[in-house]
């Protein structure tokens, strides 16, 4: 593997989930595979998760890692060409990326996406301009519109619950049937980008062991490039029937960019609602908005294996640096 950016970069995803979950088993067996090799985790945005499962991951490797927190430590990065820097930027990514691709042997960065140029932030102008010119492997901590850690982690927690689900004929190795997937909208009080939607719908389709189906108010459509292969549902008490996995997100819309449409009914989940599903387990990335995105009764109930998903989030970064090393 020679980026992590998108479903598209890996060649094989059921192969990478079984080097996740065998990483989960023994997560010391490469323990000097990243041994004076250096991973530069540069943060132009907040994260929580991300940034400690990804320290954790190479740390078990035997990597160094060198946190930037570019937003609020490092000089202000321009990405324009040619542009004349005469306003608040600093350093060209022209000339900060190549001393990175210098100092690091992969470089990890995340970029949230300004939801004011749907155009720029589509085209993924600034993750695409480390690749340029850093010279080394570019690994995604979430960009301006995927997140593909978040959902290698997502493919591995459905495998391990649904195998779990299954156990008597995962046991005698017979295929699973398909898992129905559901990805559900939810309210939030800001505007947020559609990455997580966006991606998730890249990675399941592209796996291709899950049927998908996503549902949200009229408005709130994703880009087709991502959903292509799910199947559309505007009345969220259809989608959530007989569903074996509810992942639960809001976004704001493609068009108009980043704008929130009003919507009608009440669209979080709840405990009545799960109780028209496959006794369904519930997702969500983190971090939530207690009883606006989700309510607590489902946060904290049985159904919930958000924690169990937040912490395989080591895993799938282990995965992936991994490869990129080997
Ligand atoms: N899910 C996720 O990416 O969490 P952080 O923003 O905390 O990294």
């Amino acid at each position: 593997m020679k980026q992590f950016i998108s479903a598209h970069d890996v060649q094989n995803i059921p192969a990478l989930i079984r080097k996740a979950l065998d990483y989960k088993s023994n997560p010391w067996k490469d323990e000097t595979l990243g041994k004076r090799k250096r991973i530069g985790c540069l943060f132009l945005n907040p994260s929580m998760r991300t940034r400690l499962s990804t320290q954790v991951a190479a740390q078990q490797l035997g990597m160094e890692t060198v946190i930037f927190n570019v937003g609020n430590e490092g000089w202000s990065l321009e990405f324009e060409e040619g542009a004349i820097m005469n306003g608040t930027t600093v350093e060209h990514v022209k000339d900060a990326a190549p001393i990175m691709g210098n100092y690091f042997d992969i470089l990890a960065i995340r970029t949230f996406p300004g939801l004011k140029d749907r155009e720029a932030d589509y085209g993924e102008h600034i993750i695409k301009q480390f690749i340029q010119y850093a010279g080394i492997p570019v690994l995604s901590l979430e960009s301006a519109t995927l997140h593909p850690l978040q959902s290698l982690t997502d493919l591995i927690t459905i495998t391990e619950s649904w195998q779990a689900t299954n156990s008597r004929l995962a046991e005698i190795n017979m295929p699973l049937p398909k898992p129905k997937v559901v990805l559900t909208w939810a309210p939030h009080v800001k505007a947020l980008p559609q990455c997580v939607a966006n991606s998730f719908a890249q990675w399941v389709n592209a796996w291709g062991e899950a049927d998908l189906v996503i549902t949200h108010p009229k408005g709130y459509e994703l880009a087709e490039e991502f959903t292509q292969g799910a199947t559309i549902e505007y009345d969220q008490e259809k989608a959530l029937k007989d569903a074996d996995f509810v992942y639960v997100k809001n976004w704001s819309a493609y068009s108009p960019y980043s704008s929130m449409p009003p919507f009608g009914g009440d669209w979080m989940l709840t405990n009545e609602k799960i109780g028209q599903t496959c006794n369904a387990k519930v997702m969500h990335c983190l971090p939530v908005r207690r009883n606006i995105e989700l309510s607590d009764e489902i946060l904290d109930g049985p159904n919930s294996i958000i924690t169990q998903e937040a912490s395989n989030r080591v895993w799938a970064a282990q995965a992936v640096i991994s490869s990129l090393l080997q």
